[in-house]
């Protein structure tokens, strides 16, 4: 059994171990530092495990460009997002290029890596969230979180010194060498990654599981990190993951395992990103649905699959599952989607966000038709806790 290549064609490793790791820490000290925050940290981390294979660091300015004019590396390897560290002007001007500089936790002071600065650029942030979200609303969660942001970027190879330790689920949190040793050692040849920011409901488990019937294993990967404020909290979220694959799932045919990435809610983009990543995880399939990685109305519901066409399937070496909107037909009794539901729209089930907030936070559970009893309650009792708290 061969396994899926990683994107670019090497899983990259640049965490740094034992004695080199010593040294780098050593010299780290006498060097200029940047300051990091949490989501910077855990780019630097991805990209050290090889999550985000080929990038070896921080875009440097000439990937920078390519990436956001064309979705490629200045090599022509397919990459959606830019994946960028920005320094505020009195950093960038402590920066030599061509030396090192530390990456230091603004909350903790770890020492999380270092950097070889190959090049420090300043950008047209006007330009990027034109580009990448293809809106410069500020109003938009990724363009917000882009313009609150430094206009100065530095680019360069990184090594990973110190990784960061998660709060809580530390169990579900497996780099890519480790997943796909998993994979391997349960004997699957095709793995489908699914890709979420909220609570499994039943148009997922009706999505994840229609791929589950032509592949060997789902790997139902959530995405953990940063997310805006009215998403659900990942630890709640977790909880409600497990409640549903020890319930429906069969255990020997699904993996959970924790993306500790940064939502960047990029819409088509965003799409091709999450599928690269997954095949660095080992995943061999890809599910997209409706309006992946969206948010509001600012993509049409099926332009995240639609981006696919731009690439040959042999650059992106990974197979997109696409799915239609998927509901509950009242008249057909079970999921569905336009597909295979030849009924009106009257006799859909369907829940906006809002409304299934709206009925958990008063403690009631959506129909079971959208979501899983026992899901719902683990959400009820989770909303719960954070109006306490
Ligand atoms: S995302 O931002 O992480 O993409 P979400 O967790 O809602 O958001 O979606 C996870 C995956 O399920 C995405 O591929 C999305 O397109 C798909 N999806 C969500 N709801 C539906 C639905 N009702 N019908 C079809 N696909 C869906």
């Amino acid at each position: 059994m061969t396994a899926i290549l990683p994107h670019g064609g090497t899983l990259v490793q640049r965490v740094a171990h034992g004695e080199e790791r010593d040294v780098i820490l050593k010299q780290a000290d006498t060097l200029s530092k940047i300051s990091v925050n949490a989501w910077s940290i855990s780019d630097l981390d991805l990209i050290g495990v090889g999550a985000f294979s080929p990038l070896q660091g921080f875009l440097n300015e000439l990937d920078y460009k390519s990436v956001i004019s064309t979705m490629r590396l200045s090599n022509g390897t397919v990459w959606s997002i830019p994946v960028t560290l920005a320094v505020d002007e009195d950093t960038a001007a402590s920066l030599v290029v061509g030396e090192k500089a530390a990456l230091v936790g603004e909350e903790d002071g770890v020492i999380y890596g270092v950097i070889d600065v190959e090049s420090i650029y300043q950008v047209d942030q006007q330009v990027e969230a034109v580009q990448v979200f293809k809106t410069d609303d500020p109003e938009h969660p990724g363009v917000k979180k882009l313009f609150e942001r430094s206009a100065i970027y530095v680019g360069g190879p990184i090594q990973v010194l110190n990784r960061p330790q998660p709060a809580r689920f530390g169990e579900f949190y497996f780099d890519p060498a480790e997943t796909r040793e998993q994979f391997r050692a349960k004997g699957w040849n095709t793995v489908v990654g699914f890709q979420t920011r909220n609570p499994v409901h039943r148009a997922h488990e009706y999505i994840q599981k229609s791929a589950m019937e032509i592949v060997d294993a789902l790997f139902l990967n959530p995405l953990v990190g940063e997310t805006k404020s009215d998403d659900v909290p990942a630890n709640v979220r977790m909880k409600s993951y497990l409640t549903l694959l020890e319930n429906y799932y069969p255990e020997d045919r699904t993996f959970l395992g924790v993306f500790p990435a940064a939502m960047r809610y990029a819409g088509p983009r965003e799409a091709i990103f999450h599928a690269i990543v997954r095949k660095n995880y080992g995943c061999t399939h890809f599910i997209v649905g409706r309006d992946h990685a969206g948010v509001g109305d600012y993509y049409g519901t099926y332009e995240a699959q639609e981006i696919f066409r731009n690439f040959t399937a042999e650059e992106l070496d990974i197979t997109p599952l696409f799915f239609e909107h998927s509901f509950f037909c009242t008249t057909c009794g079970n999921m569905a989607s336009s597909k295979t539901c030849p009924h009106p729209k009257e006799n859909h089930l369907t829940l906006s966000g809002t409304k299934v907030r709206g009925l958990l936070r008063e403690g009631l559970c959506p129909p079971p038709e959208f979501t899983r009893p026992e899901v719902a309650q683990v959400l009820i009792e989770g909303m719960k806790e954070q109006i306490t708290v």
